[in-house]
């Protein structure tokens, strides 16, 4: 079946061939056959079937390259905390932060989870999000990093009933072990990392649970030795690093990430030209996550503006979580980056869509161009600039996974 969507005001895409260049093509059209962009512009020829954008705004369907999904209960009563002022870990040692999530998430149940899991990806979704990086780390045992990894691909599952797509992955798992210390290894971080690197990850590689591994590395959590360790494993099993860097501090992280060979480097809040350079030497991708500086009540965002010059191609995500970056969504995401680092609506566009694409690996999606999987969203609005204008402000009248209308069928 052929369907055309007609009277689209502006159809937004990254321009092929271009890290930033945003070609905006006005009052056209967008044919989809087989779950696949057919044609741009060829109005109704050839169509079974016709739908109106009214006139609004259609773009690629974002990629958020950094989530943490699925997890248990919510962090609400830090709230109280926070408005005394107290620091994220101030938080962690009265008995929040992620071990609070790690009690939540043990306590719940595989279906309790994925009904949590639905819940947190719609909210994505309805706000134009149509593939997802997500990772375990509330676990921090055995058995319940394995219920997180289960419950991702669940997740996955449940998109493709939704779309009929079974060829086509949207949630990408990634094992999370060293994320924090689990709580029976308290004062024994040395058995708990032997533990997570020697028993748990060559399982999940096994089982084929995750398509990438991470680590939180910052003083009080893991070191570079650690991630040293955590990526010659990964290498021996197949699996993509990922890893948390320089968030709260800066210990080099970014250029430790560069010298491992990592896919991606998340957070770099406090890095400097140094490690920047690295990461332009190494092909190392930048992940930034303005979310959870706001998030946290800081105001050091990472400097995207000097990444951006030194030819990294930049990715937005949320880092949905329950603490430091509760916010499911790329337009609010984009809008801080515009204010807070000076990336403009073109560079937004491009860090969520074709540069997200590209640090998973994806070539199929992230452009809304012939031959592409038709993941797209149809705004209400008449410029496309405006998706990251208002805060929370707009959202799609309707989403797409491979031509399928999905908004509103999940939650
Ligand atoms: O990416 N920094 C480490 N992990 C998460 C926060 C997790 C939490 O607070 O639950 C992050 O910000
Ligand atoms: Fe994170």
């Amino acid at each position: 079946m052929t369907t055309a969507l007609v009277n689209i005001g502006q159809l937004v895409t990254v321009r092929p061939g271009s890290v930033w260049e945003v070609d905006v093509r006005q009052d056209t059209s967008l044919t989809v056959q087989n779950g696949r962009v057919s044609a741009v512009g060829a109005g109704t020829s050839g169509a079974q079937k016709t739908i109106d954008a009214e006139g609004g705004v259609v773009l690629p369907g974002f990629i958020d390259a950094h989530t943490h999904l699925v997890f248990g209960g919510n962090r609400c009563h830090e709230l109280a905390w926070r408005c005394e002022g107290k620091s994220y870990q101030e938080i962690a040692r009265l008995g929040g932060g992620i071990q609070c999530t790690v009690r939540d998430t043990r306590a719940a149940s595989e279906e309790t989870l994925l009904l949590a899991g639905i819940q947190h990806l719609t909210w994505g979704l309805r706000r134009g999000t149509t593939t997802w990086e997500s990772k375990s780390g509330y676990g921090l045992d055995l058995e319940n990093e394995l219920k997180l990894l289960f419950t991702i691909h669940r997740l996955e599952r449940t998109l493709m009933e939704a779309t009929g797509d079974r060829a086509t992955r949207r949630v990408f798992p990634t094992f999370l072990g060293l994320h924090a210390i689990g709580p029976e290894h308290t004062g024994d971080r040395s058995g708990y990392i032997e533990f997570m690197l020697e028993e748990v990850l060559p399982m999940v590689a096994r089982a084929e649970l995750a398509t990438s591994v991470d680590a939180f590395i910052e003083n009080g959590y893991f070191g570079h030795d650690d991630a040293r360790r955590l990526a010659s494993k990964a290498r021996e099993h197949g699996l993509a690093l990922r890893l948390h860097v320089d968030q709260l501090t800066d210990a080099g992280g970014a250029a430790l990430a560069a010298e491992l060979g990592a896919v991606t480097a998340d957070h770099l809040e406090q890095t400097g030209p140094n490690g920047i350079q690295a990461l332009a030497k190494s092909g190392t991708i930048p992940v930034l996550l303005p979310g959870s500086v706001l998030g946290l009540g800081l105001n050091k965002y990472p400097d995207a503006r000097s990444m951006i010059e030194h030819g990294l191609p930049v990715v937005l995500a949320t880092d949905f979580n329950p603490g430091s970056s509760p916010t499911p969504s790329l337009p609010f995401v984009m809008a801080l980056a515009v204010r807070q680092m000076r990336m403009t609506p073109e560079e937004c566009l491009a860090a969520v869509t074709t540069n997200a694409a590209r640090s998973l690996g994806l070539e199929d999606r992230g452009r809304l161009v012939k031959g592409q999987l038709a993941d797209f969203s149809v705004w209400p609005i008449s410029d496309w600039r405006e998706v990251m204008t208002w805060f929370d402000g707009p959202t799609p009248n309707s989403v797409w996974m491979s031509g399928v209308q999905v908004s509103g069928t999940l939650g």
